[in-house]
């Protein structure tokens, strides 16, 4: 039976919890024991029980609808370093670990593959240097990775949803519907700016659900003059049917096809200066990662950490390492090296300002 660890890393995202409770009881279910990785990869770099602490049934009790991680998250520059995965990997060998489940983001989840990559010659330097002995060595010379993708920004290849997504995006739909409100009594306009780091789901999605006037995503960008006559022509329009409110929503990573970063009050400078709107610009923040979980965040997070488990006991030395994903409404196992690199191609699309193969390579919500 193995001893099974559960972390969370990158920024936290709601369903979280719930993915770290489904873990540790189908865990223990299956006759294993589960573990937690305390502040993500920076719990495994320190290491200790103090960072790498056996859970029980009743330690995940309440977990379920939580917001954030209670198991602490991190941005961890150690673990960037190969110093760092070593002393992650004398550290999970130390807490007798063989399975470790991540659930994070794309940067945590492209660490975690780096880590399984490495670890034949992270093993191997800490055998010869006497770091662990022979007996350690020949135990765990296999780390079953596993992932799961939390994450508010929806930005991972080969999974339709991330946990935490819809979360946000009802948060963000929420604020709006409160925007809408004040900004119908003043006849005002409003950008407002949400997350989402390089994708632009968040923003176009929120644009769908609140009727927004003007939406700006990283994946569709268009000149700099191009933008700015399209959404004074749209606004006009609305405004000339009577609209008194206009909400235009950016993506926080909102580029020109230049490449060019769109911010939130150059947007409010074109509404003011070209079309005399009284603008207010309402930058979401964190309040977006925060609150509760939706109920489909909770059942993606508990239906996926189950299966993270079943995937780490189906495995062998030479299963690659799986990506727990959602696929037209069925758990799927992906695999996680090829998940990262569809991400990060659509990254470098971008760069090559290869639109139209960004879009493709997003989900079919972009294209359609
Ligand atoms: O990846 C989640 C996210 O919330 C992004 O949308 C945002 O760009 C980033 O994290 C903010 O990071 P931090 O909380 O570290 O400022």
């Amino acid at each position: 039976k193995r001893n099974i660890a559960v972390m969370t890393s990158g920024g936290d995202a709601p369903g979280m919890n719930a993915c770290v409770r489904a873990v540790v009881r189908a865990a223990i279910y299956r006759g294993c024991k589960a573990f937690a990785v305390m502040e993500g990869y920076e719990g495994l770099v320190r290491g200790g029980p103090e960072y790498i602490k056996e859970m029980n049934w009743l330690d995940v009790r309440g977990y379920l609808s939580e917001g954030g991680t209670n198991i602490g998250t991190a941005r961890c520059m150690d673990f960037k370093q190969r110093q760092g995965r070593l002393k992650g990997c004398k550290h999970l060998i130390d807490a007798g670990i063989d399975a470790l489940i991540v659930c994070g983001g794309d940067g945590s989840l492209t660490g975690a593959d780096l880590f399984r990559k490495e670890w034949p010659s992270l093993i191997q330097e800490l055998k010869d240097t006497g770091v662990i002995s022979n007996e350690k060595y020949e135990k765990h010379k296999h780390l079953n990775i596993c992932g799961t993708v939390g994450s508010i920004d929806n930005d991972m290849a080969t999974t339709d949803a991330t946990i935490g997504a819809y979360s946000s995006l009802d948060r963000i739909c929420q604020a709006i519907d409160y925007i809408d409100a004040t900004a119908n009594s003043h006849s005002r306009a409003f950008v407002v700016e949400v997350m989402g780091r390089h994708c632009g789901w968040l923003a176009l999605m929120a644009g769908i659900a609140t009727s927004a006037d003007y939406i700006l995503i990283p994946e569709k960008p268009s000149s700099s003059k191009g933008w700015q006559d399209q959404m004074c022509q749209i606004v006009s329009q609305h405004r000339s049917k009577g609209k008194r409110k206009t909400i235009v929503i950016v993506a926080e990573g909102a580029i020109t096809n230049e490449l060019e970063p769109i911010s939130s009050d150059a947007v409010k400078d074109v509404l003011v200066d070209r079309l005399g709107l009284d603008t207010r610009v309402t930058t979401l923040g964190h309040v977006q990662r925060g609150g509760t979980a939706v109920s489909y965040d909770r059942i993606l997070a508990t239906v996926q950490g189950v299966e993270a488990v079943k995937a780490v006991l189906d495995s062998t030395p030479d299963t690659p390492s799986p990506l727990i994903g959602i696929e037209e409404n069925k758990i799927v196992r992906k695999s996680l090296v090829e998940a990262v690199e569809i991400t990060k191609s659509v990254a470098t699309a971008i760069e090559n300002k290869d639109f139209d193969k960004a879009m493709s390579l997003r989900d079919s919500e972009f294209t359609e």
